[in-house]
């Protein structure tokens, strides 16, 4: 069985925010969440989350989470965190305690940490400038012998390049005797949860030490310019398992995914876009420069021209988007749908082969296959309180700056004339227009101004 302890207590006074250190994100997700997901991968039977700072804010970040949260107040240090949880880890197998702020532990290094159920297992690392972490201290026969504070250590423990990540595993058992056991005797007057490997030492139980498999799993956010820099690392590594799938990106280090980005065969990605929610990219997409696409689907050949934004719609092949599209949520294109510059779409299905080029408003419509909408038409779909349907029957032809007004259809083949506001449903095949004769006032002349 294995316990998860997560530390999410502290304020993160260098963030200078209302916000919880641990609800600042990454990627578009915060910290915390990016830990509980991984840790939820390795099926813990309980997960404990230790919050303070930032009071009820970061229980209800998470309402949905299968986790219990625990209050500490006040802080007395990493040892004194994990003690609140003791009441709430299952006895049997392990404990592993995680920091809400080390966002990007992955799952890999984890495992091998919980490999041995009898052991205290460290995550450490090797530091050219290890200056403020805790030092892990070997003996001759390089067993570690404990772990020492910067803040406690002679300048010769000072000299060790090995710090302790925070990151460790431990029987619980003996967990919940040691943690009985923490004194706050040291230069922070704080109960240190790095005091347990000596515990450990002195009853002969096994010390292990892990590495994490990156550097940036184990870097810890403590102010605006850490956690810029570790987003800047996670987007270089998301591109690269892009590149190495066969995707194109004009510019790895000008892409953001905040989310999940599924691509097929042959898609290319121009420079400034971002991806947020769940995208899927069919085989051969071309995403344009500086477009941004929520949650959608955008099946193959279909080409995004720059600085479109797609939320919510799901779009079909061989289709031409942009540029300065906006697709809204609830939006189905079929295939080869060509959608021009500012046009708006929204909670509307577009069928095959139908066009609307330049500076529209599709709102609440259905509209069938071979349809050409004119520039400048805009459905009415709303009368300030309910919202209406627009039905454009297939190979209907909509003239330029025509308005209507929903609910209404245009019958299949039918014509709009230019410049029509459109209140009643219009036969199929026929011409209807709405608007005044054009005439010509003969003699008329401009007004000249007055002296
Ligand atoms: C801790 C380790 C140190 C290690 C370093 C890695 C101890 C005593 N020291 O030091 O060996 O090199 O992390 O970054 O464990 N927290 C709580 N409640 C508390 C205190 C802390 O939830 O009462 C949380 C903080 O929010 C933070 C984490 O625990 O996420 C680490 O606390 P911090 O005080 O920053 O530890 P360090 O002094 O950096
Ligand atoms: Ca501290």
């Amino acid at each position: 069985m294995l316990n998860i302890v997560i530390l999410a207590a502290g304020k993160g006074a260098r963030m200078y925010s209302d916000k919880p250190k641990v609800l600042h994100t990454i990627a578009g997700k915060t910290m915390l969440k990016h830990v509980i997901d991984t840790a939820i991968n390795l099926n813990p039977s309980k997960t404990i989350i230790i919050y303070g700072h930032g009071g009820e804010m970061v229980p209800k970040s998470l309402q949905q989470q299968n986790a219990t949260f625990v209050l500490q107040e006040p802080q007395l240090g990493t040892g004194h965190a994990v003690q609140q949880a003791l009441p709430h880890l299952d006895e049997e197998g392990i404990s592993l305690v995680l920091y809400g702020d080390v966002p990007l532990i992955q799952q890999e290094t984890l495992s091998t940490l919980i490999k041995d159920e009898k052991g205290l297992s460290l995550l450490t690392q090797n530091l050219d400038d290890p200056k403020g972490y805790g030092r892990i201290i070997r003996n001759e026969d390089g067993k570690v012998i404990s772990i020492i504070e910067e803040k406690d250590a002679t300048p010769e423990q000072r000299k060790v390049k090995e710090i302790n990540t925070g990151i460790l595993a431990a029987p619980t058992k003996l967990l919940r005797e040691w943690l009985k056991n923490l004194k706050n005797e040291n230069a922070q007057r704080e109960y240190y949860l790095t005091d347990i490997v000596a515990m450990a030492v002195k009853q002969g139980v096994k010390i292990n030490t892990v590495q994490p498999g990156h550097e940036w799993e184990v870097m810890g956010i403590n102010s605006k310019m850490q956690q810029a820099e570790l987003e800047r690392k996670w987007q270089y590594e998301l591109a690269n398992k892009l590149l190495i799938q066969g995707v194109t990106l004009a510019d790895s280090a000008r892409l953001d995914i905040r989310g999940n980005l599924i691509c097929e065969r042959d898609v290319e990605i121009d420079v400034g876009c971002i991806f947020e929610g769940t995208v899927h990219l069919g085989a051969g997409v071309k995403v344009g420069a500086y477009s941004i696409i929520n949650n959608s689907r955008i099946a193959s050949n279909t080409r995004i021209a720059p600085y479109s934004h797609i939320e919510g719609a799901d779009i079909g092949e061989e289709c031409q988007i942009g540029p300065f599209a906006r697709i809204r949520p609830g939006s189905k294109l079929l295939n080869e749908v060509h959608i021009g510059n500012f046009v708006e779409i929204k909670n509307s299905e577009i069928a095959n082969n139908s066009k609307a080029n330049h500076l529209s408003y599709i709102g609440d419509a259905t509209i069938g296959s071979r349809v050409n909408i004119g520039a400048g038409t805009i459905t009415c779909n709303y009368d300030g309180a309910n919202k209406f349907r627009t039905v454009i029957e297939d190979d209907a032809f909509i003239g330029s700056d025509s308005q209507l007004v929903a609910p209404v259809k245009i019958g299949r083949g039918a014509t709009i004339g230019a410049g029509s506001t459109i209140t009643k449903d219009t036969p199929d095949g026929e011409l209807t227009l709405s608007r005044a004769k054009q005439l010509t006032v003969s003699g008329w002349q401009r007004p000249t101004k007055k002296k």
